[in-house]
């Protein structure tokens, strides 16, 4: 079979399907994100034959050249995965050939803030289009409580096969942790609900091929769930430490130092650190799904998730009004003064800029006329609004030549002290650099 670049194949779905059979492949992933290539890297590298299916043809071009698009996976990485028989693919007859299939599609708000499943959807009808008896099709996509029995099912059961009796269907939530480097993906507990007993073993034993610890949930729902509350702990907690910190510079009390010491409980207690908001694809997304379900199922509202939405929706606001009583006190107004942004990333050490509170911080700096321009060793090129914030090209010279220097992500590539010792004026929102001439959140 000849794959081009873009991933496309040389035969028609009905002839791959026939010519499938003799090429057996172990795993399909559908969505080669930032959860379905580590996902896909993991699973070659124990032997197995991976394909992937993504709608993103660059993408899939990148992967098939050797090249990575996301973060923790290198392009080292990718030429091992190809070396081990790993292609990518636009044409969802790639399907046809895989036991198992993983959908990792991206699971985002629709317009009016609810779960948009259209890219699940639309890869569970490419799932049943070659679906046949015997295979394990498992959703990885975080999404909120009965997806996978109530929407995911029907749609594969629809050219007639039946789930739990013809086809495993199970749910798995990811863990993964971008720009995490202490735990790898096989270290990391998997937690896998099946939509019978039957289901569950399948998945429980295709995971276990390539993940240390498999942990089984009662059921789909049940798997489901567990990532919501694991995102919601995070959320929630989030936000309560941002209130905290607001509340505690009321008080004269500072945080961080009480945070650092609450820390040293060996147990009951973890500690979350303030920071501008929120952001990625996750922790600010998935409360929402899991709201959704509350308030149409039971047609109440999820209060906690409301209120930590509130208060980490308020914290760039609350930035921006900080950096501009820093100004002041220096005897400038924010109109009109320079203002540098350092890491506009949702977190540090990675480039995924998704849901960044960097960009309302940027809108509320510009809606105040201050000048604003960035910095980050990930991010070349950087729009908000769809006009684009210029990057600086020389950080030293920058740091020395803005009014104000508002530390967002403390990237490991930043240099903190020399930082410091440079700006005419740092605002540190990371809790990083602890000396008199430096505003910390
Ligand atoms: N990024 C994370 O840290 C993380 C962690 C845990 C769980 N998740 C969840 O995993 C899911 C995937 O997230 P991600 O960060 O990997 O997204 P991503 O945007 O990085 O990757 C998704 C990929 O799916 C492709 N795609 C979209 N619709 C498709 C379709 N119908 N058919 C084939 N390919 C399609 C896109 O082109 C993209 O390449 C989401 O539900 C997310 O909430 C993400």
């Amino acid at each position: 079979m000849q794959v081009d670049k873009a991933g496309s194949l040389g035969e028609t779905s009905e002839q791959l399907g026939e010519s499938a059979r003799a090429d057996h492949v172990e795993l399909a992933v559908i969505g080669l994100g930032y959860v379905g290539l580590p996902l896909a890297r993991e699973a070659a590298s124990v032997g197995l034959r991976v394909v992937g299916l993504d709608r993103n043809a660059r993408v899939v071009s990148d992967l098939n050249s050797g090249r990575s698009h996301v973060d923790d996976v290198s392009d080292e990485d990718v030429r091992r995965m190809r070396e081990a028989g790993f292609t990518a693919y636009t044409d969802d007859a790639c399907l046809a050939r895989a036991q198992t299939v993983v959908i990792c599609v991206p699971t985002p708000l629709s317009e009016d803030g609810g779960p948009d499943l259209s890219a699940v959807t639309s890869a569970a009808r490419a799932v049943a289009g070659h679906l046949r008896p015997g295979r394990l099709v498992v959703l990885e996509s975080t999404t909120y409580p009965g997806t996978t029995d109530e929407v995911v099912r029907p749609l594969l059961e629809e050219p007639g096969l039946k789930a739990g009796e013809d086809f495993a269907l199970a749910f798995s939530p990811e863990r993964i942790d971008p720009g995490n480097t202490t735990h790898a993906l096989r270290e990391v507990p998997k937690v896998v609900g099946g939509l019978t007993p039957a289901c569950a073993v399948r998945a429980v034993a295709f995971y276990g091929k390539f993940i240390d610890t498999v942990v089984q949930a009662k059921g789909t729902r049940e798997a489901e769930m567990a990532k919501l509350i694991e995102n919601t702990y995070r959320h929630v907690n989030i936000a309560l430490v941002n209130e905290l910190a607001i509340i505690s510079r009321e008080l004269h009390i500072d945080v961080w130092d009480a945070i650092r010491c609450a820390g040293t409980k060996p147990f009951g207690f973890q500690a979350f650190r303030p920071s501008a908001g929120v952001g990625g694809h996750c922790i600010p997304i998935d409360p929402n799904y899991l709201s959704y379900k509350v308030r149409s199922s039971l047609g109440y509202e999820f209060r906690f998730v409301e209120l930590a939405q509130e208060i980490n929706r308020r914290m760039p606001e609350y930035v921006v009004r900080r950096a501009q009583d820093l100004l002041n006190s220096a005897g400038r107004p924010l109109h009109g003064s320079r203002v540098l942004l350092l890491g506009v990333t949702y977190k540090p050490d990675v480039a995924d800029q998704r849901e960044s509170p960097a960009v309302p911080v940027a809108k509320l700096l510009r809606e105040r006329e201050a000048e604003v321009s960035f910095h980050d060793p990930h991010v070349q090129r950087w729009s908000v609004d769809g006009v684009s914030v210029p990057r600086v090209p020389d950080l030293t010279a920058a740091v020395r030549e803005h009014d104000l220097t508002l530390l967002l992500q403390d990237h490991s590539a930043y240099d903190l002290p020399a930082l410091a010792d440079q700006a005419r004026l740092l605002f540190d929102t990371r809790g990083r650099i602890f000396r008199p001439d430096v505003e910390v959140l």
